[in-house]
């Protein structure tokens, strides 16, 4: 292997010889990089009298919502710790125990299918406030972004971050955490279509995109018809204009439809307008998912520009085949206006920080009241055994006097995969694990002796 900035070496090859990949430039200074950012942290942190305080790595379930990582306790057979997925709970019960400024640059673990922006050991840069609402919390963390950014890369982020509310998010960019380094918004057009004659658009969610003067042909078309599919739509219907609206759906619009996306989108010659219609949220989806690759084949995007948003009112419950889950996790309040009557619908005072279609970090107001604890948690169908099972301790901390609080995490890894410009996150990680959570170096997970699996009575599987 030959030690360059540039290599062909496979990646494979790269993590197996880990600490000679290390003495590429490159690598070193994303590796400084990181340092530097941790560094900024804690100043910026300190500064503001936020405390640095550790949280357990041997501790039980937390509800993030991935898999754990177990450990088997040798002293309680058949008992198990888990790795934090987030020191979430912990970082509440220091409010309770009257630390009312947290940090941590903590560790977490999940065991989830991983992408191109995640492991399952990454690190979150985690803050915790008693007495805080969101807008001070979303000020405090503007300010640590926009300080990192300065001491790390000397970029000047401007301040205050824009807001988007998630449902803007998704009506104008199809995605809750949306690239605005170029335009190429979507509109909705649904209302155009509600009594249509065309079936296929008739009272559905329809998503538009149009396209200025576009040179793409049809089997490009039929390439981003594919991209849609896989976020579950049917597939990109098109028209185009020269002098007027032609080809794909045209023939299949009144005269009057025709004029109302006129009215919505200019038409001039050569233009094209992008159709997906379906389940509004898949509709968006899809269409965002076909923006991005646009952005992206057409170089719409300058990769110098650095775009932060904050993506907020998200709702606090998301549906699934049997009922609703936590959209963040089961802590989140509710915002105050929905908090008397909660239902499935209610709006959370949760915050993600969004760069360059990155969700950087996120965080909410929590929960302070036990009562309406409760009443989360049986919205949640989550019987009053299983949460005393699972979280019974943090429960019953709640009832000795909580403050308001609230905080945030923000992704270490991401932070850096930002300022260094790359979209693999084992470019940023000293010893990173494969695509398959494997460590090709240590060649961990490994084998364990029979000894070991017998101190700790467990027995393999025939
Ligand atoms: P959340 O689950 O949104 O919130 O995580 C916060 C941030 O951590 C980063 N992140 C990851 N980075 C790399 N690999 C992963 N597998 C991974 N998962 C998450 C992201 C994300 O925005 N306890 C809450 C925070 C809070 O409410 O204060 C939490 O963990 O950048």
């Amino acid at each position: 292997m030959i030690i360059a900035n540039q290599t062909d070496a496979l990646e494979d090859t790269r993590l197996k010889y880990r600490y000679l990949d290390l003495r590429r430039p490159v690598l070193q200074q994303t590796l400084k990089t990181r340092a530097t950012l941790m560094q900024a942290t804690r100043e910026y942190l300190d500064g503001l009298d936020f405390i640095e305080l550790e949280t357990p790595i041997l501790t039980k379930s937390t509800p993030e919502g991935a898999r754990d990582y177990l450990v088997p306790s040798r002293i309680h057979p058949g008992r198990f710790f888990a790795l934090p997925q987030s020191p979430q709970l912990f970082k509440q019960l220091f409010m309770i125990g009257g630390m009312e400024r947290y940090y941590q640059i903590a560790k977490c673990f999940r065991d989830e299918d991983l992408r191109a922006d995640r492991q399952p050991e990454f690190t979150q840069i985690d803050i915790e406030a008693s007495f805080v609402d969101q807008a001070q919390v979303m000020t405090m963390t503007e300010g640590l972004v926009a300080h990192v950014f300065k001491q790390t890369i000397d970029v000047t982020i401007p301040l205050p971050f824009d807001v988007l509310t998630y449902d803007e998010a998704m009506r104008r960019y199809g995605s809750d955490k949306p690239d605005r380094r170029f335009g190429l918004e979507l509109l909705d057009v649904s209302s155009v279509f509600a009594s249509s004659d065309f079936e296929y658009l008739r009272g559905q969610s329809v998503s538009m995109l149009h396209l200025p003067n576009s040179t793409l042909t049809r089997k490009h078309i039929d390439a981003l018809s594919e991209i849609a599919k896989t976020y579950g739509a049917s597939g990109v219907s098109f028209m185009k204009y020269d002098t007027d609206f032609t080809s794909g759906i045209a023939s299949k619009c009144s005269r009057e439809e025709l004029a109302a996306i006129a009215s919505l989108a200019q038409p001039s010659a050569n233009d094209l307008y992008l159709f997906v219609a379906g389940d509004l949220r898949v509709a968006q989806t899809a269409l965002g998912q076909v923006r991005l690759h646009l952005g992206q084949e057409l170089q719409l995007i300058n990769d110098k520009e650095y775009d932060v948003c904050w993506v907020v009112d998200w709702p606090l419950f998301e549906p699934t085949d049997t009922g609703v889950t936590s959209a963040h996790h089961p802590f989140t309040s509710p915002k105050p206006q929905t908090m008397d009557a909660l239902t499935k619908d209610a709006i959370a005072q949760a915050y993600d920080v969004v760069c360059n279609g990155y969700e950087l970090g996120g965080g909410s107001i929590r929960i302070h009241q036990p009562a309406l604890q409760a009443k989360v948690l049986e919205l949640l169908g989550m019987s009053k055994e299983r949460a005393k099972e699972q979280f019974g301790f943090f429960l019953e901390a709640l009832e000795y006097g909580t403050p308001p609080h609230g905080g945030i995490a923000l992704g270490v890894d991401r932070f850096v995969m930002l300022l260094t410009n790359t979209t693999n996150i084992r470019d940023v990680i000293a010893f990173p694990k494969t695509a398959s959570a494997q460590d090709l170096m240590s060649q961990a997970p490994g084998d364990v002796s029979d000894a070991q699996l017998s101190e700790l009575q467990i027995s393999r599987k025939k």
